[in-house]
């Protein structure tokens, strides 16, 4: 991939659910004034269309399909609101409620490991980066979508600690589930989304190991941030 010089980075935050990626990446994003782009909320999107349209999550071809015709059509769109959060549409309706539902938790890492499904969504999210000044989140862009980006970080925390936040995130919206479920469920998406043939996840060789496990959010923000404004000096020759 070859990409004209760029000023401001693209900042890569990799990591298994629940490590703290969105929290951090928004809190990054707003200290540093750049754009986000959530990468998973694309693949839960896709998962979503899939569930309304019918489409069984393992069916390979109906789900590349559907989501080859999703960004076709330009469906998915991703909106910055006027208070900063983050929008996210499927045909003009907003779904940034919607995506979040467990389900469709599961279902996005089952479409995310089908390369059609993966290669759709490429380009799209490369499109939403390429001048930097951009936190992306996800599970393969320091790997895979911007493996040439400036600032890669991979954000990570026991499994224990995972599912006790994603609990936490949950009982917020309503009804959590018991802590035993949360932790299979955190547990078979570990499985599914590293042992995927495709960009599974991993660390990028390049990638800064970033254990959240005892860290406070604020302690893991100051981090990247201190990190982002050394790459920005470089990239602007004060260094
Ligand atoms: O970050 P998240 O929980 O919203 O992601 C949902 C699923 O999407 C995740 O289980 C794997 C997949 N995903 C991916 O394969 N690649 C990305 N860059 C982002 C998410």
């Amino acid at each position: 991939m070859s990409s004209a010089p760029r000023r401001r980075p693209v900042v890569a935050i990799d990591g298994p659910a629940g490590a703290g990626k969105s929290t951090v990446t928004r809190k990054v994003a707003e200290r540093l004034g750049y754009v986000i782009v959530d990468t998973g909320a694309l693949y839960r999107v896709v998962a979503l269309a899939a569930e309304r349209a019918g489409v069984d999550f393992d069916d390979a071809a109906r789900a590349s399909a559907l989501a080859e015709s999703l960004v076709a059509d330009s469906a998915v769109q991703l909106r910055r609101k006027d208070d900063g959060a983050m929008q996210v549409l499927l045909n003009g309706q907003d779904v940034s409620l919607a995506i979040r539902a467990q389900n469709i938790g599961q279902g996005a890492s089952k479409v995310s490991a089908h390369p059609g499904v993966r290669a759709a969504l490429l380009e799209l999210q490369r499109s939403q980066g390429r001048e930097g000044g951009v936190v992306l989140e996800g599970r393969d862009i320091g790997t895979v979508v911007f493996p040439d980006a400036e600032a890669k970080f991979y954000l990570t925390a026991s499994v224990d600690v995972r599912a006790q936040r994603r609990r936490d995130e949950l009982a917020a919206r309503g009804t959590p589930p018991s802590l035993a479920e949360v932790l299979s469920e955190v547990a078979e998406r570990d499985r599914r989304d590293s042992t995927r043939p495709i960009a599974p996840l991993r660390q990028a060789d390049d990638a800064k190991l970033v254990d959240s496990s005892s860290l406070a959010i604020e302690q893991v923000v100051e981090l990247i941030v201190a990190t982002v404004r050394t790459v920005e000096r470089q990239l602007s020759g004060q260094v």
